[in-house]
């Protein structure tokens, strides 16, 4: 397994990687027009091409046995008031392929994030998680990550509930 940073040739394996991880990780729990809507405004290879060429977002690749099973992106953008430590970074999104959870990917994924975002300088991790990802929440609790609040996020046309999630670097 390698950790590396993504480049704009990675536009089609992420955007590929990201609507497949995506519509795994919520297309159970959620209304199916709210998902058609979501998928085609944040995946594809213009979206991912156009956040691998802004110098404002950090996209990691994991690979195995020459295919992408898991990505983290970082970008410093907004942050919420409920997010108080120094010098926040977002971990905007962290995704692992689904038959590759449980096995350590995701653990491996999270040490070389936090090292990343220590080298943009940031002190304080954020990040939004809805409120019914048990399993996420579970594994950022894992990492260290507090609860601090709450922001919604729009998925489709459905306002959702996301923790806000807090660790220090
Ligand atoms: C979230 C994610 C990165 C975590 O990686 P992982 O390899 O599954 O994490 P782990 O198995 O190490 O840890 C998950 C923890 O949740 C627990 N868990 C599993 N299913 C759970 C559930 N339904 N409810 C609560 N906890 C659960 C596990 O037992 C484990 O804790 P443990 O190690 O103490 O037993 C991965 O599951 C993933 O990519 N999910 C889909 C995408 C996603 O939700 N991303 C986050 C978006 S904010």
């Amino acid at each position: 397994m390698t950790i590396r940073r993504a480049t704009v040739a990675d536009a089609a394996v992420l955007a590929d990687l990201a609507r497949t991880t995506f519509h795994d990780t919520f297309a159970a729990t959620n209304d199916a027009a709210d998902m058609a809507l979501h998928l085609a405004k944040a995946y594809g290879v213009p979206q991912q091409a156009a956040e691998l060429e802004d110098p404002g977002i950090l996209t990691l690749l994991v690979e195995a046995d020459g295919a992408a099973i898991a990505y983290a992106q970082v970008r410093g953008d907004h942050v919420p008031h409920s997010v108080t430590g120094p010098a926040p970074v977002e971990l905007w999104r962290f995704y692992v392929s689904q038959g590759w959870h449980g096995r350590g990917v995701a653990q491996s994924l999270m040490e070389r994030v936090k090292a990343e975002a220590l080298q943009l300088g940031a002190k304080t991790l954020w990040l939004g998680v809805w409120e019914k990802n048990d399993r996420a929440r579970a594994f950022y609790a894992k990492c260290g990550f507090a609860d601090v609040g709450e922001h919604i996020f729009l998925f489709g046309t459905d306002p959702q509930t996301d923790r806000v999630m807090t660790a220090s670097l």
